[in-house]
């Protein structure tokens, strides 16, 4: 785990993005694993700067994003099918047949998570894998308990990632109670991770992660197994971290 120290917020987007920015320059047709969450919200606002500059070439990769809450239409608001197409497809030069997210509104489950992990294996597993890490170290939506050798599957999600996810819609009963998540096994398929955290409140997460033992209480301490993972996180997110 190569651990990366960011001064801020900006400066932690600023060195994901240009690892992204790298990483589909050299191979055009990449394959990317994306997330959601407002931690991505300055690498895609970067990204998107330096496409509209000219820098940046979208037009062969494709993406798999991690998760999607079970019941909502594509073009609910707080779907992440949605909050894709805002923050990052529509406004680069994807071609969104190759843009792949659970299909939330099918409540096939089953069905659902093995269409997914099928189209994820014949895509050859993403070359990077974004991740956001939540304050309970879940990874997508792999809560606590989380067993590593799953692959796409539809979870229950903790009273914690509710209440977090709640800021988000009007009311805390809004939040769906389940979701389709890739699984740790998948994520760990990825031939590269790249991990970013921001504030305070993902310090003890961050921790756990990087120094704490590989539990799936922490689900995100599996990456300390995976060969090419970059954690790149800001002073406030590394303070319970040695110096
Ligand atoms: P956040 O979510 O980026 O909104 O903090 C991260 C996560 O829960 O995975």
């Amino acid at each position: 785990m190569r651990i990366v120290r960011a001064h801020d917020y900006d400066d932690m987007s600023r060195k994901a993005a240009n690892i992204i920015s790298a990483q589909v320059t050299l191979k055009p047709d990449s394959v990317l694993g994306l997330a959601t969450g407002s931690t991505p919200l300055g690498i895609y606002a970067q990204l998107i700067e330096w496409y509209e500059k000219g820098d940046l070439d979208f037009s062969q990769v494709s993406t798999f994003n991690l998760d999607e809450y079970r019941g909502l239409a594509h073009d609910d608001p707080q779907s992440y099918h949605h909050f894709m197409r805002a923050n990052f497809f529509d406004r680069i030069n994807i071609d969104p047949a190759n843009t792949h997210v659970p299909d939330g509104s099918n409540l096939d489950a089953e069905g659902v998570c093995a269409a997914y992990d099928r189209s994820v294996a014949d895509a050859g597993y993403p070359d990077l894998q974004l991740l956001g890490i939540g304050r309970n170290g879940h990874v997508g939506f792999n809560e606590p308990g989380a067993v590593f050798s799953k692959g796409t599957y539809c979870v229950d999600l903790t009273p914690s990632t509710i209440e977090a996810n709640s800021r988000l819609f009007d009311r805390v009963e809004d939040v769906p109670r389940q979701a389709y998540t890739m699984g740790v096994q998948t994520i760990m398929f990825a031939r590269s991770v790249l991990v970013v955290a921001s504030g305070e409140e993902k310090a003890d997460a961050v921790r756990a992660m990087c120094l704490g033992p590989v539990d799936p209480q922490c689900p995100a301490s599996i990456l300390q197994l995976h060969a090419a993972c970059t954690v790149i996180a800001d002073e406030a997110a590394l303070c319970k971290m040695p110096a």
